[in-house]
């Protein structure tokens, strides 16, 4: 199998303003040709940029302003990375929306907004860049997901079911593009949690996982062509364990965490939604 294009290639990263994203721009600045930063603003950018520049004098760094969410403004971003002859070999899909929330009270505006991030933006990224990597016999989209794809998890009836899509889609894609140079991984992390930072003492030490970690274990499973990274000891432990619970037990799991959902729910406000956008085809909201 041919090496990943990491190595003085081009990677566009969605939403790498922080987070996981931001780790992996910080880790891969020091091997790549060129980074294509993708954030909501551009502006949002300018410190990662100046950073990466100031240790690596000969990277190049693209920022762009994008919601991946909205169809025109990928279409924009997709067109301006040609006007400037910026070939992407990997594609990091990074972007999501989630929620915490009993679905009869969600608003329909934060349910949209979660299946247009998590589902429609990788099928849609992945559907204009797959492409051109097939043709040119190498390529590799990184998809960042997370664990909660294996658990029945009350609450989080979206996000839960929209990380089993990006599973099907991870798995079946790698099959489709077998033998052809391009490779297709999911990560899935667990909730991280720094030492030190608020709300980690409710985490057993075991699980605390920093975002740079996330981010290394994340690239090196992509380098070795993994289909399905576990970042973590603890994590990756729980996640190798759950195939092996009967599906009974899964769900009294999670019948346990929603009683504490519950309880919560009685403490917190409601949610404000957010300003819905049209899918492709779709008229504009007046
Ligand atoms: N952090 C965790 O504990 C955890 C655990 C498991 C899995 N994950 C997964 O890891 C990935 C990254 O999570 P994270 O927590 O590191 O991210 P994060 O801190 O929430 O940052 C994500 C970045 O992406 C941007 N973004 C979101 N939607 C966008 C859009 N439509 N267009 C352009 N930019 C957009 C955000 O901008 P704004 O700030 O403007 O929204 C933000 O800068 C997600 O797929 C998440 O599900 C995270």
């Amino acid at each position: 199998m041919r090496p990943l294009p990491i190595d003085q290639g081009t990677v566009l990263i969605i939403g790498a303003a922080r987070g996981i994203g931001r780790e992996l721009a910080r880790l891969l600045a020091r091997r790549v040709r060129t980074l294509v930063l993708v954030d909501h603003q551009a502006q949002v950018l300018e410190p990662l940029r100046e950073e990466l520049l100031l240790n690596y004098p000969t990277l190049g760094v693209l920022v762009e302003s994008c919601d991946v969410c909205d169809p025109q403004q990928v279409d924009a971003l997709l067109a301006s990375l040609e006007s400037q002859f910026v070939r992407v070999d990997v594609l990091v899909n990074n972007a999501a929306e989630g929620d915490q929330a009993l679905y009869a009270q969600e608003g329909w505006g934060r349910v949209e907004a979660m299946l247009r991030a998590n589902v429609w933006v990788p099928a849609l990224l992945t559907h204009r860049l797959l492409k051109p990597m097939l043709e040119r016999g190498r390529g590799g989209i990184l998809n960042i997901g997370s664990g909660a794809a294996q658990l029945i998890l009350p609450g989080s009836a979206t996000f839960s079911a929209t990380q089993r899509f990006l599973d099907g889609f991870t798995e079946a894609l790698r099959l489709e593009v077998e033998g052809q140079g391009v490779t297709v991984t999911r990560v899935a992390p667990g909730p991280l949690w720094e030492a030190g930072v608020e709300g980690a003492e409710s985490l057993a030490p075991f699980f605390h996982l920093s975002l740079e970690r996330c981010a290394r274990e994340a690239l090196a499973g992509f380098e070795r062509g993994q289909a399905l990274v576990y970042p973590g000891l603890g994590h990756r432990w729980v996640m190798r364990l759950l195939p092996l619970l009967p599906r009974g037990l899964k769900r009294s799991l999670g019948r346990m965490a929603l009683r504490g959902l519950r309880r919560e729910a009685l403490l917190l406000p409601p949610r404000q939604a957010p300003q819905t956008l049209p899918l492709a085809g779709e008229p504009s909201p007046a």
